[in-house]
């Protein structure tokens, strides 16, 4: 069994608390007031030597993982992960606690494949909206486990326990601006764990088919629109898509060694119920409301921003759709036994909306007028626009997106209305 971090148990009654904390202050002034004693010293010194190993961790994010292990816990991420249908799945949903992993693990459930996700609950945005999330899917049943995609013990162990028959990759550090402040969070997860899952993966046995999620910026500084899957990527515009485009190039790699089947999705700005609040719609929405200013970009020409923004509904047809098409990974024993699938598809709406006419889409359904802040759109890792061409995924499964950006905000604010009205003080 492993230690967990949640083992801290706080006295409850502050009255009996408190002497045994007097005690612990008195010895420590005891020991203090002798400095030159050498067991005090060899304490500092051992304490120095702690905290130096505690930050040699050779990435910025500390692997938290909860505890786990024992027979009650097989049973649970067994049960989790249990086909209820007839040629039904049995996947391992990364991020699912994440907005598109939610919606991608209720829908997978909902028609009778087994789930099990697995989510670190990382802090790039506010805990609380996954913890909820994950209080909604653990009410159908499905299980998410608190961990790392870089714990290797872990992940291997999930694999001895379930024979997965896919994995639904979408774990990653997302967003482009918060590459300032915590680049090595993007190498983290995005390469490093990336890395860590397809090594476990190519060693299952059997080896299960992979989709994982890609991103339209790896289209980065490309101007021919609409955007297609032979076009360019190597002029990344951000760090979070050179990770991404990264990510594509060692998939391939792992298809070509081991024989690993793998589907990248390039996802094209994904909105909806649940979304994360880091997003421009999600950050105006919450703005607005507030009455508070909002910047709304514009390129330097006063040319328009403008995103092929894509309903969540129709970004999780897609995911599905890839999963059911994705044939059989080849290799066994750690070997490539004959050539195995690799696909890289848009999903996207193809119908890009300036931002200033999703502020104005916004404004009607809040019934408020916002106040914008007009700039010029700056050059740290946002390009102007995107624009997805999807007649590959459709041609491979039928993708075909049905929501345009009115319909799918109406459900946006419906739900925000209803999340943060019953929840106004921790997050107003
Ligand atoms: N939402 C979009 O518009 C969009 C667009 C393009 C690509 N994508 C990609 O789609 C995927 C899902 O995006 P999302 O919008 O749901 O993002 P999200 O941040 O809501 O979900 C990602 C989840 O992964 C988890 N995670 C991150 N690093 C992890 C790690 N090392 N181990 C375990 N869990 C980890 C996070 O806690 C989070 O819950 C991501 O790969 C993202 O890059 C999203």
């Amino acid at each position: 069994m492993k230690s967990s971090h949640h083992d801290h148990n706080i006295p409850s009654t502050p009255g009996k608390f408190k002497p045994e904390k007097s005690n612990l202050y008195h010895r420590f002034r005891l020991h203090y007031s002798h400095p030159t004693k050498p067991t005090f010293w060899g304490f500092v010194f051992l304490c120095l030597i702690f905290i130096i190993f505690l930050n040699s961790s050779p990435s910025d994010q500390p692997l938290k993982t909860q505890s786990w292990g024992g027979s009650e816990w097989e049973k649970r991420v067994k049960s989790s992960s249990k086909i209820r249908s007839k040629s039904g799945f049995s996947v391992l949903v990364t991020g699912a606690a994440g907005f598109v992993g939610t919606h991608v693990s209720a829908a997978l459930h909902h028609r009778g494949d087994g789930v099990l996700g697995l989510d670190n609950f990382n802090d790039y945005y506010d805990i609380t909206l996954k913890r909820a999330r994950q209080d909604l899917l653990q009410k159908s049943g499905i299980y998410i486990l608190e961990g790392d995609i870089n714990d290797a013990v872990l992940v291997k162990k999930l694999f001895e326990v379930v024979h997965f028959t896919h994995v639904m990759h979408l774990a990653a550090q997302a967003g482009v601006r918060y590459a300032m402040k915590n680049p090595k969070s993007y190498v983290h997860s995005n390469i490093d764990g990336f890395v860590n899952l397809l090594e476990i993966c190519k060693s299952a046995e059997p080896q299960p088919a992979i989709v994982w999620a890609s991103s339209s910026s790896v289209y980065g500084l490309n101007t021919k629109v609409p955007f297609s899957e032979t076009d360019r990527t190597d002029q990344p515009a951000s760090l979070y898509a050179a990770t991404k485009k990264s990510g594509e190039e060692i998939a391939h790699a792992y298809n070509h060694i081991y024989g690993l089947s793998l589907t990248g999705l390039r996802f094209f700005t994904v909105y909806g119920p649940w979304g994360r609040p880091d997003m421009a719609y999600f950050l105006f929405t919450k703005n607005i409301l507030k009455g508070k200013a909002i910047r709304v970009y514009e390129s330097g020409d006063h040319g328009t921003v403008s995103r092929d923004f894509t309903y969540i509904d129709d970004i999780v047809k897609g995911c599905l759709g890839a999963l059911d098409t994705a044939e059989k990974s080849t290799g066994s024993s750690g070997k490539k036994k004959g050539d195995a699938q690799f696909r890289v598809f848009n999903l996207g709406n193809t119908s890009p909306v300036s931002v200033s006419d999703l502020v104005s889409i916004l404004e009607k359904l809040l019934k408020v007028k916002a106040k914008r802040r007009v700039m010029k759109l700056p050059r740290n890792g946002d390009v102007q626009f995107t624009h997805a061409n999807i007649s590959l995924a459709q041609r491979a499964f039928g993708y075909k997106p049905t929501t345009d950006l009115q319909t799918g905000l109406k459900k946006f604010v419906r739900w925000y209305e209803g999340y943060y009205g019953l929840r106004k003080k921790s997050h107003h």
